[in-house]
């Protein structure tokens, strides 16, 4: 990112307030840090930042500042630090080194309004160039503004902002608010938040007051007013993250509807916002689809089931309470019920991973069965085998991690334990019960386990023995 001075009138600079405590959210996590459907506060605000290519991306950041920077890392933002939170017009304040010189239009935005739209954005931007206003403010109605600063006009025209705390009972019965979103022009905008006072009911710096500033000095300033008052809820307990988050969740799975998703209880059904899911897929109750997954068309996800960054094909089957994490399943697969899929694996098409299987960084080919109780770790697993019930791939020595090969069309007999490195080449057949330390070659059976003994009679011999005294037999 540039600091040199970008003379471009059109130019425009995003900052994003992100250094309060969140004190309402009663968290070790920065505020911005927590998140509505996968993606956090600030990602959210970031994206529709992004969406306007800002000649800059400033952050201010202050409480939490270090686990903020970790987990913007590689984004290209640069950063502001409020060491002390002095108020929202002392935190713009920060931003003086590096944007002070620029021109063109800051747009102010808050780290804690996840829900705000590129399209308001947008607006806000003609407004405030049709106005020719030092200052634009994006305002709403509410029924309910408690909490947020008032809008005041005189003769209709926005003449300051007042707090909550600050507002006289008929301010307070306002019910045009301040979303705390603002256009302003980079000229004299420095000199103007110099002369921002404390002198109010929290002795902090309020940038609101930039209004009435403005307004003496005779410069125009404008109002935006969103259609709809939800674009610009702040989120600042836990009990708003949770309506936000619930909103979200509804706004998505109408989405997914649309596009042709059967969901049985849209109430109980979690996706992420970055989720695809093909037509004709029929997703069931307490189904949770979270990061990057992709799932394709005319699936069927049954109830309780996860499935976290993965990709899945066409007319897979996922029965109840299967967890998928960081895999690959093909066209036509089964899984579960019960199936663990751990990350690094990948299932091929119409494979069948049954109840109580637990795959970890394993490859499963093309109609590779292992229906029933089974650990499979750092394993090839070619097409067509077949894994019987009960078998375990030893793969870590208590050192480290080895690899078993299984090839095509191969029979392992259940409850057999694979001691790894290990190659079961095609066509081999494995006794049930074996333990294999050795590679078994293409078509050969492995029998690794004691051959059974029968003696013969040996309960009528025993009887004999007791008898005679031969035998003690415990009382
Ligand atoms: C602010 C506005 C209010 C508006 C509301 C909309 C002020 C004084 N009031 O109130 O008019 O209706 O937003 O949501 O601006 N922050 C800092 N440093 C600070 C203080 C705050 O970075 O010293 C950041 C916070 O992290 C947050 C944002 O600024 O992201 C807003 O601060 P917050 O304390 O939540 O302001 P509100 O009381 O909600
Ligand atoms: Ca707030």
């Amino acid at each position: 990112m540039v600091n040199q001075p970008n003379k471009d009138p059109a130019a425009v600079h995003v900052v994003i307030l992100a250094a309060g405590k969140g004190t309402r959210m009663k968290s070790e996590l920065p505020k911005v840090l927590h998140r509505i459907s996968g993606l956090t506060l600030i990602d959210r605000v970031l994206r529709t930042a992004q969406a306007l290519e800002p000649a800059t991306l400033t952050l201010v950041i202050g409480h939490g500042a270090e686990q903020l920077k970790a987990a913007l890392g590689g984004r290209s933002v640069q950063f502001a630090s409020q060491e002390q939170q002095l108020g929202t017009g002392h935190a713009l304040l920060q931003t003086r080194p590096l944007l002070e010189g620029q021109t063109g239009t800051l747009v102010l935005l808050s780290g804690d309004v996840p829900l705000l739209t590129a399209g308001t954005l947008r607006a806000l931007l003609d407004t405030h160039a049709d106005a020719g206003a030092a200052a634009t403010v994006v305002t709403a109605n509410m029924s309910r503004p408690f909490g947020y600063g008032r809008i005041v006009r005189a003769s209709g025209h926005i003449s300051r902002i007042v707090e909550e705390r600050d507002a006289s009972p008929a301010q307070r019965a306002i019910t045009e608010i301040n979303s705390g979103i603002y256009a302003f022009d980079l000229g004299g905008l420095f000199p103007a938040l110099d002369s921002i006072g404390t002198a109010n009911r929290q002795g902090e710096y309020y940038l609101p007051d930039l209004v009435a500033i403005f307004r003496k000095q005779k410069k125009a300033v404008a109002t935006y007013t969103v259609a709809r008052a939800d674009e610009i809820r702040g989120i600042n307990s836990r009990t708003e993250l949770a309506e936000v988050s619930t909103m979200v969740r509804q706004h998505k799975n109408e989405e997914l509807m649309a596009a042709g998703v059967t969901l049985i209880d849209p109430a109980t059904t979690y996706v992420d916002a970055d989720v695809v899911v093909g037509p004709d897929t029929v997703i069931h109750p307490c189904v949770f689809l979270e990061g990057s997954t992709k799932i394709g068309a005319a699936c069927e996800i049954h109830a309780g089931s996860r499935i976290v960054n993965s990709v899945i094909g066409d007319r897979v089957c996922v029965r109840n309470h299967t967890v998928v994490t960081d895999s690959t399943v093909e066209a036509g697969a089964f899984l579960g019920p019960f199936a663990h899929i751990r990350p690094g694996s990948s299932v091929g098409g119409d494979a069948h991973i049954g109840n109580f299987v637990e795959l970890k960084k394993t490859t499963m080919g093309k109609g590779a069965k292992a229906n029933h109780l089974a650990y499979l770790g750092d394993t090839t697993i070619g097409e067509k085998s077949n894994v019987g019930a009960g078998t375990i791939t030893c793969n870590y020595d208590g050192e480290k991690k080895h690899q078993t090969v299984i090839g095509n069309g191969v029979f392992v007999g259940s409850n057999s334990t694979l001691v790894a490195p290990v190659t079961l080449a095609d066509g081999s057949y494995i006794a049930a019960g074996s333990a294999v330390t050795a590679d078994v070659p293409a078509g050969a059976l492995a029998i690794g386990r004691a051959r059974q003994e029968n003696k013969p009679e040996w309960r009528e011999k025993r009887a004999q023995k007791q008898k005679t005294g031969q035998l003690k037999t415990e009382s």
